[in-house]
């Protein structure tokens, strides 16, 4: 009786070592929401601005409202070439790796190349008698959308914009 109590003992502790591994997994990968993760370009001068976590999931909602359906996971679905991710944006003309660029392009989005406006087509406060997703946004919809952006690549790593940045 006692050397079948001291196995299940000994069973017992065999088995919680992969439960406690298998309760402790999820939050090894859940987002650190440290300042660092959460500290972004505030615009081309190379100032930064620091959100708050509040503000990063606001903009989540919002982005995943209004942009998700093209844009979900930082890429964009019918041009892999341009997506959010921040090399692709640091690229562009102008660069779009900072909040102030990023709600630039919100309110008048342009080519890659910088040379024309591509509100007629790309959702926008420009277009948002055609974009209806976009008539109910404010200013501070927009600065959350543009920190969840820029924090996304810090905080989710090669998930966000598919990896692209290590192509
Ligand atoms: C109907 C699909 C669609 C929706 C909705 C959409 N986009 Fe886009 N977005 C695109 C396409 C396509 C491009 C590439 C445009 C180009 O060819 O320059 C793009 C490009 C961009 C870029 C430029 C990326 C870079 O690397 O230069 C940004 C920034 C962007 N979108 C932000 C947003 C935001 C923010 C929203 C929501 C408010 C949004 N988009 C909604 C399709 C969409």
């Amino acid at each position: 009786m006692r050397t079948v109590l001291q196995g299940l003992r000994r069973l017992g502790a065999l088995l919680l070592l992969p439960i406690a591994l298998l309760l402790l997994a999820p939050a090894a990968h859940a987002v650190q929401w440290d300042a660092e993760t959460l500290t972004v370009p505030a615009d081309a001068s190379g100032s930064t601005v620091t959100f708050t976590e509040s503000e990063i999931k606001a903009g989540r909602k919002v982005f995943n409202n209004s942009c998700g359906e093209c844009h979900a996971g930082g890429i964009t679905k019918t041009n892999q070439n341009v997506g959010l991710d921040p090399e692709t944006l640091a690229l562009a003309t102008p660069p779009r790796d900072s909040v102030d660029a990023l709600v630039d392009y919100m309110k008048d989005p342009t080519s890659y190349d910088g040379e024309i406006s591509i509100a007629e087509f790309h959702p926008s406060m420009r277009s948002a008698d055609v974009f209806v997703k976009m008539r109910d946004l404010n200013d501070e919809d927009l600065r959350r959308m543009a920190g969840y952006i820029l924090t996304s690549p810090k905080a989710q790593g090669t998930q966000w914009g598919g990896g692209k940045i290590y192509f």
